[in-house]
């Protein structure tokens, strides 16, 4: 290992015990670095092997450095001794358990399939393919997705309109570009969703025009008088509220495009993970011509592997992909050749199953808890995907929820997070979004409790009330 250390030629042992010891206190040697052994470091050095030596036994003993005979020296957890140079993290943004709305559990990632799938990839891939890949993605996991799509999600796809992205997220913008750059101006939104998705649309040069979401979905019977290019929908599972959009909506969605020429952004972020019955297919296969169909892997895999991909109608295919070569972004062929062989393998479709049978215990195992714990309160929307919204007890505060999370290390989000208007925030029951789909499992009943307890010290807090 390299160690950047400024040494003076002219007092070489004092200064690297200097050098060593600001580089840990400002942070630039984490905890658990690993230091070149004495004998190496002294030969970089011009020094003696014992001048360094002793220097790693002085900050052995002020507890900077910590050595074991065979397993070498590294920086200690906590440096005991010396000014620390770095400012101290704020107890309150540091949360140890994170159910915002959205998050996968991390521990459920098939890693022995995805190493499976990663050397099968390596192994068949040519030299070709780990060169600068095309915009559109690599065509071995085009193919493969137009297959899964249409299998699993009902989407009308051939291996052409397929496009990979950077998640869902990169597809959006990508296609909020494209139609701002046919001279589009406004975007409807769903009046709950992602703040970041709204920002994007910003970013990309459309103003989000928000519409109602009640029972059936988004109500986009407005769309026809809203004025507006394109709308972004998440017909299968209205994130966050957890409504379906009604089979009337779509269709009104679907006359809407065909008959306006306006874009649909479909964003089936969830849509493998249904567990009272059949999945609701894709919108998209009502009106193929008109909507780009988004899907990730961000939910059935990882948000680290940044794979998303989108279904293009052929008159926008072109468009995007301009889009694309001007960003000069790029995804990462590997991870897309192996996301390809793990399709293929039928290990892709076993995960999903896997992951649907665990996140359906957790979900009935939350409504289970939060039915004894916290009485008066609501689980709302379908049994499906990996978060839920929790209407609470009469009276209670989201931001009293959250807080009394936060002192106990856990985030979790109200409703009023997600509104795209402040006039929205009192629209609906105070409601808290919780993502039951995040913590590892060994602390999935930890969290839920933390959840049970913060509205419970909320309850109290609540006009009228005493206790919860
Ligand atoms: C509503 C919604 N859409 C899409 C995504 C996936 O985004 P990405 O693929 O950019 O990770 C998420 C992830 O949290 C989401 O909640």
């Amino acid at each position: 290992m390299d160690l950047h250390l400024l040494v003076d030629g002219r007092r070489k042992v004092a200064s690297l015990e200097e050098a060593l010891r600001d580089a840990i206190a400002a942070g630039r040697l984490a905890a658990g670095t690993r230091l070149p052994p004495s004998r190496t470091l002294a030969t970089d050095l011009g020094i003696a092997r014992n001048s360094v030596a002793e220097v790693y036994a002085r900050l052995v003993a002020e507890g900077r450095l910590e050595a074991r005979v065979g397993a070498g020296t590294w920086v200690a957890d906590r440096p005991s001794a010396g000014p620390a140079t770095t400012a101290p993290v704020h107890r309150s943004t540091r949360f140890d358990l994170d159910l915002r709305g959205g998050l996968p559990d991390g521990s459920a990632f098939p890693r022995t399939a995805w190493a499976r799938a990663t050397a099968r990839a390596l192994s068949g891939a040519s030299a070709a393919a780990l060169g600068y890949s095309t915009p559109e993605g690599a065509a071995a996991l085009r193919v493969a997705l137009a297959d899964y799509l249409a299998r699993a999600r009902g989407v009308v796809a051939s291996a052409d309109d397929v496009v990979v992205t950077h998640g869902f997220g990169e597809l959006l913008a990508l296609a909020a570009r494209a139609v701002a750059a046919r001279g589009g101006r406004r975007i409807a939104v769903e009046g709950y969703g992602h703040v970041s998705h709204r920002d994007l649309l910003v970013a990309s040069g459309l103003e989000p025009v928000p519409l109602p979401v009640d029972d059936d979905g988004a109500v986009v019977e407005g769309l026809a008088g809203a004025s507006v290019d394109a709308v972004l929908l998440t017909p299968a599972h209205q994130f966050p509220i957890g409504v379906p959009l009604s089979g009337a909506r779509r269709a009104a969605v679907a006359r809407w495009a065909e008959q306006t020429g306006g874009l649909v952004v479909e964003d089936d972020y969830d849509g493998e993970f249904r567990y009272d019955r059949r999945a609701i297919g894709a919108m998209q296969a009502l009106a193929p011509g008109h909507v780009v169909y988004g899907g990730t892997a961000s939910k059935s895999l990882s948000p680290a592997l940044g794979l998303g991909w989108g279904v293009v109608p052929p008159a926008w295919r072109d468009d995007l992909l301009a889009q694309r070569r001007r960003s000069g972004a790029a995804t990462d062929a590997i991870a897309q050749l192996a996301l390809a062989a793990l399709i293929e393998s039928g290990d892709y479709d076993r995960t999903v199953r896997t992951l649907r049978l665990r996140y359906r215990a957790r979900r009935e195992r939350f409504e289970e808890l939060m039915t004894e714990g916290a009485p008066g309160s609501r689980v709302v929307g379908l049994a499906a995907g990996i978060h839920c919204l929790l209407e609470l007890p009469d009276g209670v505060a989201e931001h009293d929820v959250s807080e009394a999370a936060a002192t106990r290390g856990l985030r979790v989000d109200g409703l009023g997070a997600y509104a795209a208007t402040p006039d929205l925030v009192d629209a609906r029951p105070a409601a808290m979004v919780v993502g039951y789909g995040a913590p590892p499992a060994h602390r999935f009943e930890e969290a839920l409790a933390v959840v049970v307890e913060a509205i419970r010290v909320a309850a109290r807090r609540a006009p009228g009330r005493s206790s919860a």
